[in-house]
């Protein structure tokens, strides 16, 4: 017979034929004159039914959960009450359980050690089993799909993709969340961002974006913030602010059609998040003044439990409950110098603020952090000083304003934080494979 994935929603030809399946026991129901295994492959599930005198076997008899099979049987349609994923079933005749592959059972279980009520730090230990589980790998698979669609997306929108360097000697985002180590006896970092290598490329290659790990030392723990996070970043040349905007929400957009497009993922985002909707198009912007009323208006205090001034940075709680309470997408704008980044240029009619943007969602806050960039020399060496930054190790990127610079802006969307939005995960760590975050570098 033939070895088929448990493809879930695979119009299946093999129904009605004889088939070889391998997978995990997922779940076991024996009752007395049948056992019913839910077979898991990572494509799918299949019910597995077992009667007569294959079920008077030890390897049955004393069969647990995660264990590996082989199974061979006839694949047959049954009715949609009968709860077989799929609507269908295989009337097992022969199986095998090599030699390793059984699962230890008993307290061994993953199932024993693992509920609902556990706590996350031994789920985060256990990582590698709870990955099993239903909504874990649900997530995995949706993020596989959105990694794909930013890809295809990318194509589609004419930007090339490049890979630049994780060790730097150069900091992107400030001094605070910067991971140093020795490299050869010198300082260097792991990379807080690549958009300064990404502006290095336009002029070689056009538009460019690179979806690459990113990593910030932060000091606390929130349920956003990972010390290793995945990001996707662009970098587009001769553009004004708002094509800036435009193309960030048409990005995002198009993303979620191209995810949502595959029904199988659909399915998986529809079982993780059943409210979620498209995005209202253009999403609502927001200037950082208009944004510092608003919460006024609504009470929400700032960090020292005060109003919000300007110049206050606005902070994860007050964030949340902003998009919370507005429950859409935010291009929030214009944000004050001193709380930004030394790159991002004055905006033109208000010499206090910046061209910068953040897009903010519901449940989650910031998912983007983009800018238009300094392109002047002069203007980039005062920013520099501003900062309190010596310049000399930066001089690949201010030389980019000696030849041939030109108006240009990007972004960095984090990918778990964008799952989490789009999946209704309540934090960032259930969004990757192993989340790295302060005091867990394990699994
Ligand atoms: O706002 P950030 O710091 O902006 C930058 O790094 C820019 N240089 C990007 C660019 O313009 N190319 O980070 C961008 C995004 C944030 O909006 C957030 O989604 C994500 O990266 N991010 C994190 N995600 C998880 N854990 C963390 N510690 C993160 N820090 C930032
Ligand atoms: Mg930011």
């Amino acid at each position: 017979p033939e070895k088929i994935k448990l493809r879930k929603g695979a119009d299946d030809q093999e129904r009605g034929t004889r088939v070889k399946v391998f997978g995990r026991v997922h779940r076991e129901r024996k009752q007395k004159d049948v056992v019913f295994i839910t077979l898991r492959d990572g494509y799918g599930f299949m019910q597995c039914v077992l009667t007569g005198q294959l079920i008077k076997t030890y390897d049955i008899l004393t069969l647990a959960r995660e264990t590996s099979i082989e199974l061979y049987g006839e694949l047959y349609e049954v009715p949609p009450g009968a709860h077989a994923p799929e609507n269908r079933e295989l009337h097992v005749d022969y199986f095998v359980i090599h030699e390793g592959w059984k699962a230890a059972g008993g307290d061994e279980a993953i199932t024993n050690r693992i509920s609902k009520d556990t706590d996350h730090s031994i789920l985060m230990d256990m990582r590698h089993l709870t990955l099993r589980g239903d909504v874990a790998s649900s997530v995995l698979f949706v993020r596989d799909a959105v990694e794909f669609a930013f890809h295809q997306t990318y194509r589609e929108t004419k930007l090339r993709k490049v890979s630049p360097p994780a060790l730097v000697q150069t900091q992107v985002e400030g001094g605070a969340t910067l991971f140093k180590f020795d490299y050869y006896g010198q300082d260097a970092f792991l990379t807080q961002s690549s958009q300064l290598y990404l502006e290095t490329c336009l002029p070689s290659m056009g538009d460019v974006y690179c979806i690459e790990k990113s990593f910030r030392a932060e000091k606390s723990l929130t349920r956003r913030h990972l010390s290793e996070y995945t990001h996707v970043e662009a970098e587009l040349d001769f553009i004004t602010f708002s094509d800036l905007l435009d193309h960030l929400e048409h990005v995002m957009c198009r993303v979620l059609e191209i995810t949502l497009a595959d029904p199988i993922i659909a399915g998986y985002i529809k079982e993780l998040n059943p409210e979620f909707k498209m995005p209202e198009r253009p999403f609502k912007r927001m200037k950082y003044t208009d944004a510092i009323e608003w919460l006024n208006e609504h009470d929400i205090l700032n960090e020292e439990g005060k109003p919000h001034a300007f110049g206050d940075d606005i902070a994860e709680a007050a964030e949340r409950k902003m998009t919370d309470i507005i429950n859409r997408p935010i291009f929030l704008t214009h944000f004050p110098v001193e709380i930004k980044a030394f790159y991002m240029p004055k905006d033109k009619d208000d010499s206090r603020l910046t061209e910068s943007v953040d897009c903010l969602m519901p449940g989650v806050g910031e998912i983007v952090g983009g800018s238009m960039r300094i392109y002047k020399y002069d203007e980039l060496m005062a920013a520099f000083k501003r900062e309190g930054l010596d310049p000399a190790p930066y001089y690949w990127y201010t030389d980019q304003r000696k030849y041939g610079s030109s108006p240009h802006g990007g972004y960095g969307l984090g990918l778990e934080r964008f799952l989490a939005w789009l999946c209704k995960q309540h934090t960032v760590r259930d969004c990757c494979l192993y989340p790295r975050y302060m005091g867990r570098c394990t699994p």
